[in-house]
């Protein structure tokens, strides 16, 4: 979302320079470089230390694409589409994607989550040998412990410890609709699925 936010504000700028009178964007005059991002929803980023940014979002066709973007676009960065790589009949309409890198010691890769059209918290992981892994083949992924979560729940977070190679995700599960639950990864695997926010 951050991410559409800035592409907004560097057209208006465009906008603002093209344009004799100020305020109508009627007037203004694209950039050649304009690069058209058809998003169904939300859009997910991450970036490295070099500013070598993936952004992720389900286009068009319901199937989950994602785009490089070489820097960060104020330093010059540009922008390449690299393909559709989680199938549309993977893949909830409008669903919430979020996603999560790191390139330390104890963990290089991006992991990217979103939910299935049958609801499921499904989980694609990006590895610097093996490339992306997902899918119904996929046994590491977090898709495999089949967790269901509360239809029409727009509620998915992510986060990664590298100190401790510990991925957490949040959503609403569909047997506990009234919390949020997480599913946690110590290193060894998802596992002992779900914990539920506790006073
Ligand atoms: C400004 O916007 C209005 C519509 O809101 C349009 O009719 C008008 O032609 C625009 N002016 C310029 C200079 O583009
Ligand atoms: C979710 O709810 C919608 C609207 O009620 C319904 O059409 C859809 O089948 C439901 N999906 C699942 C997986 O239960």
């Amino acid at each position: 979302m951050f991410f559409i936010q800035l592409l907004t504000v560097l057209y208006m700028f465009t906008a603002v320079r093209a344009s004799t009178r100020l305020g109508n964007s009627t007037a203004v005059v694209p950039s050649p470089n304009l690069v058209p991002i058809a998003h169904m929803g939300n859009v997910a980023s991450v970036q490295i230390t070099t500013g070598d940014t993936r952004i992720f979002f389900q286009d068009s066709t319901g199937a989950i694409t994602s785009g490089r973007i070489t820097a960060p676009i104020l330093g010059g960065g540009t922008y390449a589409p690299i393909r559709a790589f989680i199938p549309a009949s993977e893949v909830l309409p409008n669903t919430p994607i979020v996603t999560i890198t790191a390139n330390t010691a104890t963990y290089t890769g991006i992991r990217v989550y979103f939910f299935s059209p049958e609801n499921v918290l499904s989980e694609y992981i990006w590895a610097p040998t093996t490339g992306f892994s997902g899918g119904p083949s996929c046994t590491k992924c977090l898709t495999a412990q089949g967790i269901v979560v509360q239809n029409g729940s727009e509620v998915l977070y992510a986060m990664v410890n590298t100190a401790f190679n510990q991925f957490r995700v949040g959503f609403v599960s569909a047997g506990q609709p009234a919390t949020i639950s997480e599913a946690e990864n110590l290193g060894g695997g998802w596992g002992g699925c779900c914990i539920c926010l506790k006073a």
